[in-house]
């Protein structure tokens, strides 16, 4: 275990069932449908590439990067769109992929964005969900894990950029942050 990490929430195994699982799921929701799945980056692209091997059938990739975090560990209310879709959507019955839903102000605005782009259909995927963090209801389709209020990272997700890479998602001590 990385040093800086104080806990362990979900191992490389539990993610990877929970991955599985999820997509399962999403490949009997959607058999015969024109599938897009869009994945927010940064923090999705781990996720984005173990679930897209676990879905059955035709599927299609976009992305979009996203940051309202910065180095702060808490929402600064701003969304900003670094990276937008490459193709049109009209087509497609679209999936928005993320790492983890913590309030919610991030998905709310996507959701928004993406559906004046009239995609046959729109819904999302999360691996994480914060229990009671939302400041706005995000109505979300798919959740892969539930998680307390702390400070994760790995799998995916970072503090200040580090520690994307961890193979699980652990608690960040709080000494590196504070
Ligand atoms: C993280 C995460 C989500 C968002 C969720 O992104 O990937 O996009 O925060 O938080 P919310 O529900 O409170 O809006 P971040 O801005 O840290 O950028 P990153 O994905 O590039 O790490």
């Amino acid at each position: 275990m990385h040093s800086d990490i104080v806990e362990i929430l979900f191992t490389e195994d539990e993610i990877a069932a929970a991955v599985r699982e999820m997509g399962a799921r999403i490949s009997a929701d959607y058999k015969g449908k024109k599938l897009l799945l869009v994945a927010i980056l940064k923090g999705s692209f781990v996720f984005m590439a173990d679930l897209i091997r676990c879905i059955e059938g035709d599927v299609e990739v976009d992305f979009m990067a996203v940051s309202s975090y910065g180095a702060e560990a808490k929402h600064s209310g701003v969304v900003r769109i670094n990276k937008d879709l490459e193709g049109l959507v009209e087509n497609y019955h679209v999936l928005l992929v993320e790492d983890i839903l913590d309030s919610g102000l991030t998905l709310t605005y996507l959701r928004k964005y993406l559906r004046s782009r009239n995609p046959q259909s729109l819904e999302i995927a999360t691996l994480l969900l914060k229990e009671g963090k939302q400041e706005v209801p995000v109505d979300c389709k798919y959740v892969g894990l539930l998680c307390p209020d702390a400070f994760l990272v790995g799998y995916g997700l970072d503090y200040a950029e580090r520690y994307r890479n961890l193979p699980y998602v652990g608690v960040l001590d709080p000494k590196i942050y504070v």
